[in-house]
């Protein structure tokens, strides 16, 4: 493990929000997950966590980020909690957020939290005595997504600088693509252009402090201009943060990309943090730019790195 942070003290204690990476602690980052996703099926080559309890607290539906801290935590030989939907915690009989993160803190040495609510992550991380990790906030923020796409476009394309990259199809929402493009606005000479209906477009305040980082940003209704991108970055309508979803109905056919639309692109890779579901034609996934299930997979060695690091 020579040249990852194991090395010198992890300086973050909470995971919240993607601005807590520089583009140097990322590098340091990503090299602790080179070497998980080198060793992950050499068990003896990993740091071993027997003596560490991870608690999974999901008040939203998940099933990649709970299941790939579940492969991350379980390669690592930590223990596993798991706390699933609001109806079935003291949430539901009026326990505020702060008192659960308490007693859950007492309980386990690291908590990774999701939750409905815009800004909880950071709430959450005052209360509670140990470690927390932002499993998904609202519409605000998923880090831990993020540090999963950027080390997949680092392992696709190598770069994460110089890029035009576009995102679609609901910039409002989608917390993925906000963590995301908060992440490469740090990173010199990137325009994103995000792509969605009129009405799901970013805030005015969004686009400008991606822009006072650095980044060239456009908005566009129009999908084809994700046809002169080099990376292309797609999430379904988040329907469920929507009042209605009308708007959700009236755009899923015309917010789609299929193999045809790739082909003639200057497209190098396709991601998308899935489910997959109106935005990306089936046909798409057999060609070579399709790296959104390479994405998913990064999620356990990503993981493991952040535990890891965390609890050391
Ligand atoms: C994303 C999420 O929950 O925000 N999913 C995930 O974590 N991979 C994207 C989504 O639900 O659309």
């Amino acid at each position: 493990m020579s040249r990852t942070v194991h090395q010198r003290a992890f300086p973050l204690k909470n995971v919240v929000s993607i601005d807590q990476f520089s583009p140097a602690l990322l590098e340091a980052v990503f090299a602790t997950v080179d070497d998980m996703q080198t060793n992950l099926r050499r068990p003896a080559q990993l740091p071993r966590l027997a003596d560490c309890v991870v608690a999974l607290i999901f008040f939203e539906p998940s099933s990649r980020t709970i299941l790939s801290f579940q492969a991350a935590a379980s390669r690592l030989g930590a223990g596993i909690i798991v706390h699933q939907t609001a109806e079935g915690s003291s949430l539901s009989k009026g326990e505020s957020l702060e008192d659960t993160m308490r007693i859950v803190g007492g309980y386990a040495d690291v908590v990774v939290l999701r939750h409905k609510e815009f800004g909880a992550a950071d709430r959450a991380a005052t209360a509670c005595p140990v470690p927390l990790i932002n499993g998904g906030d609202g519409g605000n923020e998923h880090p831990t997504q993020a540090l999963v796409d950027l080390y997949t476009l680092r392992q696709e394309i190598s770069t994460l600088s110089g890029l035009r990259i576009g995102m679609g199809f609901d910039p409002q929402h989608s917390r993925s693509i906000r963590s995301l493009c908060r992440a490469l606005a740090q990173y010199p000479d990137n325009e994103l252009i995000l792509v969605g209906p009129e009405e799901l477009s970013a805030s005015a305040e969004f686009i400008q402090d991606l822009e006072l980082r650095g980044a060239r940003v456009r908005q566009s209704t129009d999908v084809d201009s994700l046809r002169k991108c080099d990376v292309v970055y797609l999430n379904r309508f988040q329907v469920e943060r929507f009042d209605s979803d009308s708007v959700a109905r009236r755009f899923r056919d015309q917010y789609r990309i299929s193999a045809d639309f790739v082909r003639d692109s200057d497209i190098r890779v396709i991601l998308d943090p899935l489910p997959r579901i109106h935005e990306i034609e089936g046909a798409v996934d057999s060609l070579s730019q399709a790296a959104y299930f390479r994405q998913a997979a990064y999620g356990v060695p990503v993981r493991m790195a952040l535990i890891s690091l965390l609890v050391s």
